[in-house]
């Protein structure tokens, strides 16, 4: 709630008692009213979560949440002190052409740096947001902010530019930009990084303290306090390796929610402190269900540097003499439809040819022939959370054909196990190889299968540099070419029989 403008409005209804104490209570009529609106937002956005959960009701869920929104913006709109209303029509056009021109013209691959960049976009909004309210307390000399209300304008510039900064960084590494030749998604290590960082946190806490105390003179604190957030945000994303970066950009999408939240204190706005937690708290949950399917800790992620030490493609084969069978699309089918079951395993690769239709109709093709078909979704398979979920839905493949990890018991007793465009997730080293970058991080045992069958394009490893001796195993077989195309050809063989 407003307290301050309805302090003033108490004053003024001292002096003229009458019309001041209906518009008071007008006032507080409103205030309720919009306070209401605001928590009927947060009931539709808890609800649109929890629906969210479960890929059944996840449309209905995301509706929900944004129909909530859509009350939270009206209302707020309504509140017609905050700013006038060209201004905020000159916002949404701006804002709204750029985020609809990067929506269409985004890469189903290029999700996680869109993601990335919007969480930045978050941040910065809190931060200026926060900035704007401290300027306005400043310049009001008959205003005393309260301390919480500037705690909170410094929070929210610091976990705000932090968020900015960072998310650019991480999307400059997910791009795999250059900087005068210098590979950004490479991890970047200095000496005494790490206290540089401690060093520049004390920083903040020492320019927030100096804004609680003179408000009045601290603008160039507050400017302080954006540079060193800005350099704060580079510095701690610069050492992780890009292999991370999903997980850092679920972690700063947190950050995102923790500075709106934050910005709400500063404004006294219930809607931005509830959706603010509500973002940084999925955030953080998020953040653990990953590090958890990589058998990881946050910390080790951001320490940084996994995945930087690629083998080469093929150095196993290089090195031991091993080599690989290759089976064409015709063998394939034949191998397929003489199985009773069939797991399927998609990845990152099945994303990039944008195979999950031609896979789904190769399923409904063996299952006509009487085979038992089931898909293998790995939490972490793809560069998404729910990755390879979104993209087997758009393709109408039934939820109830999805299993997780618990499928690994029954792998002995699978024909076939079809790995599309997956790598790093069926990579045996994780299970067998101590001292190998991904040991311990859970993955899909096809190997056990009586028969893998692995579509990919070449040997090459995937996201986390890692050779895979899968690939080199008795019972794998290696159908190389786009997987779109292999799996197109192995459901025309399967057709013709
Ligand atoms: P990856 O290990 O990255 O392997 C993907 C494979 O797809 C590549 O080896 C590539 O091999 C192949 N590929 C690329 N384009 C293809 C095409 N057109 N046709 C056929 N194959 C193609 O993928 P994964 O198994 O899904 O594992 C995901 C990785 O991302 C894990 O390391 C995981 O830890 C990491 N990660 C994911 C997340 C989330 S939330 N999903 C978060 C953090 C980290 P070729 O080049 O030989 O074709």
């Amino acid at each position: 709630m407003d307290w301050s403008c309805a302090a003033l409005l108490a004053q003024h209804a001292a002096s003229a008692p009458g019309a001041a104490a209906v518009e008071q209570e007008l006032t507080a009529v409103t205030r309720l009213a919009i306070n209401l609106s605001y928590l009927l937002s947060a009931a539709l956005f808890i609800f649109g979560l929890k629906m969210l959960a479960h890929p059944r009701t996840a449309r209905i869920g995301n509706r929900l949440s944004a129909f909530g929104m859509l009350i939270a913006i009206v209302v707020t709109l309504g509140d017609r002190h905050i700013v006038s209303y060209w201004t905020i029509i000159a916002g949404i056009i701006a804002g709204g052409t750029i985020g609809a021109i990067l929506a269409v013209r985004v890469k189903m691959t290029g999700m996680p740096q869109m993601v990335g960049l919007l969480n930045g976009f978050g941040g910065l909004a809190s931060a200026v947001v926060a900035f704007g309210e401290f300027l306005w307390s400043a310049a009001d000399p008959s205003k005393t902010p309260r301390i919480d209300t500037l705690v909170s304008i410094g929070l929210s510039v610091l976990i705000g530019t932090v968020t900015f900064t960072g998310s650019l960084t991480a999307f400059a590494k997910l791009e795999g930009l250059k900087f005068r030749g210098i590979v950004l998604s490479n991890p970047f290590v200095f000496p005494f990084q790490h206290w540089l960082n401690v060093g520049l946190l004390l920083l903040t806490v020492l320019m927030i303290t100096f804004v609680t105390r003179n408000y009045e003179h601290a603008l160039w604190a507050v400017i302080l306090l954006y540079l060193i957030a800005a350099a704060l945000g580079v510095l701690v994303v610069m050492p992780i390796g890009g292999a991370d970066m999903p997980v850092v950009i679920s972690l700063l999408n947190s950050y995102s929610g923790l500075a709106a939240m934050t910005t709400g204190f500063a404004l006294d706005n219930y809607c931005l402190i509830i959706t603010g937690s509500l973002v940084g708290a999925s955030g953080i949950i998020l953040t653990k269900i990953m590090c958890d399917a990589m058998n990881r800790s946050l910390l080790n992620v951001v320490a940084g540097g996994f995945g930087q030490e690629a083998s080469g493609p093929g150095s196993t084969q290089a090195a031991t003499g091993l080599t690989v069978r290759k089976m064409d699309a015709e063998e394939a089918a034949m191998v397929l439809e003489a199985a009773q079951s069939v797991v399927i395993v998609p990845g990152y690769g099945m994303a990039v040819a944008q195979a999950q239709h031609s896979v789904a109709e190769m399923a409904a093709l063996l299952e006509k022939k009487g085979v038992n078909v089931r898909y293998g979704i790995h939490p972490v398979a793809g560069r998404m959370p729910g990755h390879m979920n979104v993209l087997l839905a758009e393709a109408n493949v039934p939820y109830e054909q999805l299993y997780d990890l618990s499928i690994n018991d029954e792998m002995p007793q699978i024909d076939v196990a079809i790995v599309i465009g997956a790598n790093d997730v069926v990579n045996p080293a994780a299970r067998d190889e101590p001292g190998n970058p991904i040991y311990g991080m859970p993955i899909f045992e096809v190997d056990k299968c009586k028969t893998v069958m692995v579509s990919k394009r070449s040997l090459n490893p995937g996201f986390a540099g890692i050779e895979n001796p899968l690939f080199y195993k008795e019972n794998t077989v290696m159908l190389f070419g786009d997987a779109k195309k292999m799996v197109t050809e192995i459901s025309q063989q399967l057709k013709g029989h």
